[in-house]
């Protein structure tokens, strides 16, 4: 493995910072490293504002924390916006983990390459950062906030001018400890390699020649008199029918599963029982229910994304909201 590769690797989103600066020398090499990423049609219009005094900081957060609390909660909203909204309402929301230094990315209103020029400028920093041994974790509130009129106005003294867009922004600072990497189990790579596509990549869109093709009006006119079936009866008791909500993990919790998973991997031939919990969608209505399964995992399909049981229950990795069992003893007290 080369040397950059291993940076890669190991680089890991860091969420607890402490005392120790990062130096002035650390600081500007980091920056140079966001300065030196690839811009689309070397546009090189990615602004940083870095903001290291603490007291605008701490003013920042305020005006996060408030303007989170003021939004409203929607079931189609991004789980991570509903968190900050939760976790906002009920105070002490430190948005950027008290980090020591925040850097802000901006770029041009309208320009089609603003996120993806910032957020490559984004990562070359994380990953010099890594390389010197100062953590670091992207933060998206004030992205999120882009429309805020009262981060607006924070953010405009800081250089930020009305005609730019805040794409993203990353926490820097020293810390004492860092959680293992977490395992890439999505980031799917297709394993054909390009010749093998020239058997597939010119075919004509099948048509068949013992059907007329259907239009989208026959189509549903087709189907229609199924939804008539349905009686009435069944409809009252699917209506009075009560729904679970699903409720949203935040990212420590996500993590905390994802670790679970790795080590039960790590252990499934040694059968340990597990207890897991996980959310099952309701085919006709908005939520679902939580099922509880206890026993021992015979698969763990990357693929797929799915755990099978030995007593065949399929459970999807990404509904699972609680994974418990001894083999979790000796990280439990991680993260109690
Ligand atoms: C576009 C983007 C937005 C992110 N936003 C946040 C965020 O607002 N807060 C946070 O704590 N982590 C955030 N992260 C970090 C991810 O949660 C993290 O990269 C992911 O869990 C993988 O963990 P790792 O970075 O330690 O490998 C973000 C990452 C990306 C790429």
């Amino acid at each position: 493995m080369n040397g950059m590769l291993q940076t890669i690797m190991e680089r890991r989103s860091i969420r607890k910072y402490n005392e120790k600066p990062v130096t002035e020398e650390q600081l500007s090499d980091i920056l140079e490293a966001g300065r030196y990423a690839p811009t689309g049609g070397n546009c090189q219009t990615v602004h940083f504002v870095v903001i290291t005094n603490a007291r605008i900081r701490e003013d920042l957060r305020a005006r996060v924390q408030e303007a989170f609390s003021e939004m409203e909660l929607s079931d189609d909203q991004y789980a991570n916006i509903q968190n900050s909204i939760r976790l906002s309402r009920r105070g002490n929301y430190a948005f950027d983990y008290h980090a020591p230094i925040l850097v802000v990315a901006a770029n041009r209103k309208g320009y089609p390459n603003a996120v993806a020029d910032s957020a490559c400028a984004l990562q070359n920093m994380m990953l010099e950062a890594e390389s010197m041994g100062v953590g670091s974790c992207w933060i998206n509130q004030l992205h999120w906030l882009d429309e805020n009129p009262a981060i607006r106005d924070f953010l405009e003294p800081l250089g930020i001018s009305n005609d730019e867009t805040i794409c993203g922004a990353l926490a820097l600072g020293n810390y004492d400890e860092k959680q293992p990497v977490k395992p890439r189990t999505g980031m799917r790579v297709a394993d054909r390699k390009t010749e093998d596509y020239q058997d597939i990549i010119n075919l004509p869109h099948h048509v068949s020649e013992h059907r007329p093709h259907m239009s989208m009006l026959d189509r549903a006119a087709q189907f229609s008199p199924f939804a008539a079936l349905t009686g009435y009866d069944a409809a009252v008791k699917e209506t009075a029918r009560l729904t679970d909500r699903r409720m949203e993990l935040n990212e420590e919790e996500q993590e905390k599963i994802s670790e679970r998973l790795t080590l039960l991997k790590i252990h499934l031939g040694d059968l340990p029982v597990v207890e897991i919990t996980w959310f099952v969608q309701d085919e006709r209505k908005t939520g679902g229910e939580y099922n509880t399964v206890t026993g021992v995992v015979k698969k763990l399909d990357e693929f797929h994304r799915i755990l099978v049981m030995t007593d065949g229950t399929i459970i999807p990795a990404e509904e699972i909201v609680e994974i418990s069992g001894v083999l979790f003893r000796s990280i439990d007290d991680t993260f109690a």
